[in-house]
C-alpha cells in the first residue's frame, strides 16, 4: 500500500532505523527496488526528480509505482517528489497521487541560487498547509548541499546546517522531515579522498538532534560511490576519475542521531552502468540483440545494491 512519509518515518524512529529513498526513472529500477525489498521484507521509498519527470513523465512514474504496489501488496511504499522547486510543482505531484513531497526552498526556483531564510519559510509553509490538508507529508531543507573540501568561499557557512536556524525553521513551517547539510553533495564527485570528519560532518547531526529530538532528518547526496563499481565501469571502457562517496558506516552512525531517510541515486546509476558495460563487453554477448538481457543485468546489480542498503540501514524485516 502507499503510505505517507510521516507514517513510515515515525515507525522508523520508534525502531531506530532509516530507509533508503531511491530515485527512479524507469521500470527496471522500480523492479530492482521492489524485488530487494520483498527479499528482505523492507519498506520502500521511491522518489521522482525533475530529471525523472523530463525522462519518463510524472504519469509514467505514478503508474510504475502503482504497478509495484499492486505486485507487492504487503510492502508499504512511500511515493515521494524529490526537490520540488516551487509550491506549484508540489501541488502537481499531490494531484498525481504522491504521498510525500519535498519543497526545496533552500534554493530559488532556478534550483541554483541560495534563497533567504524568509523565502524558504514562506514557500515551505505554503506547501505544508496544502499537503497536510491532503494527508501528504512534506520534507523541507535547511542549509545548502555542497563540498566542504574547498576551505573558503562566500557561502561556506550555508554548507553546514545551523541547529538554531533548523529549529526555527521546523517551528515556523511544520515540516514532517528535514533535509540538512553536513558536507554531502549530489552526484558521483563528492570527495577527492576518503572523507574525514572535517568534510563529512556526522557530528553536526548529533548537535541537530539535541536541538530537535523528534525531527526526522534526511541525508541527501548519500550515495557511497562503490569502488567496485567504479572499477567495473573503468575496466569495460568507462573513464570515471577517482572519487569517493559517503561510506555506509557513516550513514549508520548518522542513523543514531535521527537520520531516517537516506537519498540514493548515483549508486544505482553506477551499478546499472557497470553491469551493462560488463555484460555487453563479454565475448559471448557481442552478437546479442535481446536488449532485455542487458537491462536484466542492470536490474540484478541494482537489486543487490538495494538489498545491501536495506540491511545496513536496519529497515530489513520491517515491511
Ligand atoms: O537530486 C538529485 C537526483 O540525483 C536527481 O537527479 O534530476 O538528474 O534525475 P536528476
Ligand atoms: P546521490 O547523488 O548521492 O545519489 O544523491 C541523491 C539525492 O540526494 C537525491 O535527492
Ligand atoms: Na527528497
Ligand atoms: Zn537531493
Amino acid at each position: 500500500a502507499i503510505i505517507s512519509l510521516k507514517q513510515l518515518l515515525d515507525y522508523a524512529a520508534e525502531h531506530s532505523f532509516a530507509v533508503p529513498a531511491f530515485n527512479i526513472s524507469n521500470m527496471e529500477q522500480v523492479q530492482a527496488i521492489m524485488q530487494a525489498a520483498d527479499a528482505c521484507d523492507s519498506p520502500v521509498i521511491m522518489q521522482g526528480s525533475a530529471g525523472a519527470n523530463r525522462y519518463a513523465g510524472e504519469i509514467f512514474l505514478r503508474h510504475l509505482i502503482q504497478a509495484a504496489v499492486e505486485q507487492y501488496p504487503h510492502i508499504p511504499v512511500v511515493m515521494h517528489r524529490d526537490h520540488g522547486p516551487s509550491p506549484a510543482t508540489c501541488a502537481q505531484a499531490i494531484q498525481n497521487g504522491f504521498s510525500s513531497v519535498m519543497m526545496d526552498g533552500s534554493l530559488l526556483e532556478d534550483m541554483k541560487t541560495p534563497a533567504s531564510f524568509e523565502y524558504n519559510v514562506a514557500v515551505t509553509r505554503k506547501v505544508v498547509d496544502m499537503a497536510h490538508a491532503c494527508g501528504v507529508s512534506v520534507e523541507g531543507e535547511i542549509g545548502c548541499l555542497g563540498s566542504l573540501e574547498a576551505k573558503s568561499g562566500a557561502d561556506h557557512s550555508r554548507l553546514l546546517t545551523d541547529p538554531d536556524e533548523a529549529a526555527q525553521f521546523v517551528e515556523l513551517t511544520g515540516v514532517d522531515a528535514l533535509a540538512v547539510a553536513i558536507g554531502t553533495s549530489h552526484g558521483a564527485y563528492k570527495f577527492s579522498k576518503p572523507p574525514t570528519g572535517e568534510v563529512l560532518v556526522i557530528k553536526r547531526l548529533k548537535e541537530l538532534q539535541q536541538r530537535l529530538p523528534h525531527m526526522h532528518f534526511v541525508m541527501h547526496g548519500s550515495s557511497s560511490v562503490p569502488q567496485e563499481w567504479l572499477e567495473v565501469i573503468n575496466a569495460h571502457g568507462g573513464e570515471i576519475p577517482q572519487t569517493y562517496g559517503v561510506p555506509v558506516a557513516e550513514i549508520v552512525e548518522g542513523i543514531k542521531y535521527g537520520v531516517r531517510k537516506v537519498n540514493i541515486d548515483t549508486d544505482l546509476r553506477m551499478a546499472s552502468t557497470g553491469a551493462m558495460r560488463r555484460f555487453l563487453a563479454q565475448p559471448e554477448h557481442v552478437a546479442e540483440l535481446d536488449a532485455r538481457k542487458t537491462y536484466a543485468a542492470a536490474r540484478d546489480a541494482m537489486q543487490a545494491l538495494c538489498r545491501e542498503r536495506y540491511e545496513a540501514f536496519g529497515c530489513a524485516g520491517h515491511a
